[in-house]
């Protein structure tokens, strides 16, 4: 603990020193890490202000989580907003997957220490930067405590990003929790199954019982309802027992339709939003990312609540 604490002082350091030089990079990627090059944004660099990490989780898998990270991106974008999406599904990575990029380095690299994150960042032809996952090195997805600390403050050289999503692998493990609360916003998608259900009221659990604070930023999703009522119904239950009972606030973010239009779009390997950018799914991901737009990020997040959570204070 004692390590670690210095460790992040460390860091804290750096970072102080580098905002003070105007330390900050272009979030815009790396051309040369990608085989089929697509088109260039223009010039995403903006100094001194701090990205809004967004981290999307589930308890089950095969949620959307990806799915709506990438689509959440695209809003964004939209918006005028410079976004990263990280894949951190550390184990099976599927956002470059669902873009149909083939990126010659990902996050193996970095945390190998052959790349930096800035280094792996790669332009997609919609609007977005990505940081592709490191599919098929399933023993990174359990890294120790200090490979997985140096990573996450790498997450603070993306400063010039307005958004930077973060998609992480279903159900909890050391590296979920620290995306968490590295966030400024968790997003906990589920879908109204009883299972997903169970398994994301699990992982809320795990959270109030990690952090003991009231406000962590979470925001609940439900995806493939049929409609606004179910979705509600389902939320409002989660929302009540997580309040009731484990004294931990979490907010109603929306719903996405069960919506064909998803699984045809994955098939060719596009976002939703590209290929049909006025389907039910599309226009409730469009309202998600214009309530999360409205809402600011909660106060204590980002690297300061990581901090708090090594130094053992409430976030
Ligand atoms: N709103 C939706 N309507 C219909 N089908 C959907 C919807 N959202 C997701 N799906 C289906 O669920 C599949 C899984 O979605 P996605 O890959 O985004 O989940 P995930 O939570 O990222 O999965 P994993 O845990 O494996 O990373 C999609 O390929 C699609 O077929
Ligand atoms: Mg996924």
């Amino acid at each position: 603990m004692e390590d670690q604490a210095e460790k992040l002082r460390e860091i804290m350091r750096h970072k102080k020193d580098a905002s003070a030089s105007g330390d900050s990079f272009d979030v815009s990627g790396d051309k040369s890490n990608v085989e089929a090059p697509k088109t260039r944004r223009g010039d995403l660099g903006r100094d001194g202000k701090k990205a809004r990490i967004i981290t999307v989780t589930s308890g089950k898998g095969g949620v959307g989580k990806t799915n709506l990270s990438v689509n959440m991106a695209l809003a964004f974008a939209r918006l005028g907003k410079k976004v990263v999406v990280m894949d951190a599904d550390l184990g099976l990575a599927n956002v470059n997957v669902m873009l149909n990029m083939i990126p010659k380095y990902n996050l193996y690299h970095v945390i190998k220490k052959q790349k930096t994150i800035r280094e792996i960042l790669v332009e997609t032809e919609y609007g977005i930067s990505i940081v592709a996952g490191a599919s098929g090195f399933s023993q990174i997805a359990n890294m120790g405590d200090e490979e997985r600390q140096d990573f996450i403050s790498e997450l603070d050289t993306l400063s010039s990003a307005d958004i930077i999503i973060i998609d992480t692998s279903a159900g909890v493990s050391s590296n979920v929790l620290d995306f968490i609360a590295a966030a400024d916003d968790t997003v906990i998608i589920t879908t109204p199954e009883p299972t997903a259900i169970t398994d994301a009221y699990g992982i809320i659990k795990i959270i109030a019982t990690e952090y003991n604070a009231l406000n962590m930023g979470l925001k609940l999703v439900v995806n493939r309802a049929k409609g606004a009522a179910e979705a509600k119904n389902v939320a409002d239950r989660m929302i009540n027992i997580a309040g009731q009972f484990l004294n931990l606030r979490v907010d109603y973010l929306g719903f996405i339709y069960d919506d064909q239009a998803v699984p045809q779009a994955v098939l060719r390997q596009k976002p939703f939003m590209v290929v049909d950018p006025k389907c039910k799914a599309s226009q409730c991901v469009q309202h998600i990312v214009e309530r999360l737009d409205k809402n600011k990020p909660r106060e204590s997040g980002g690297f300061g609540a990581m901090l708090r959570k090594f130094f053992g204070q409430d976030a």
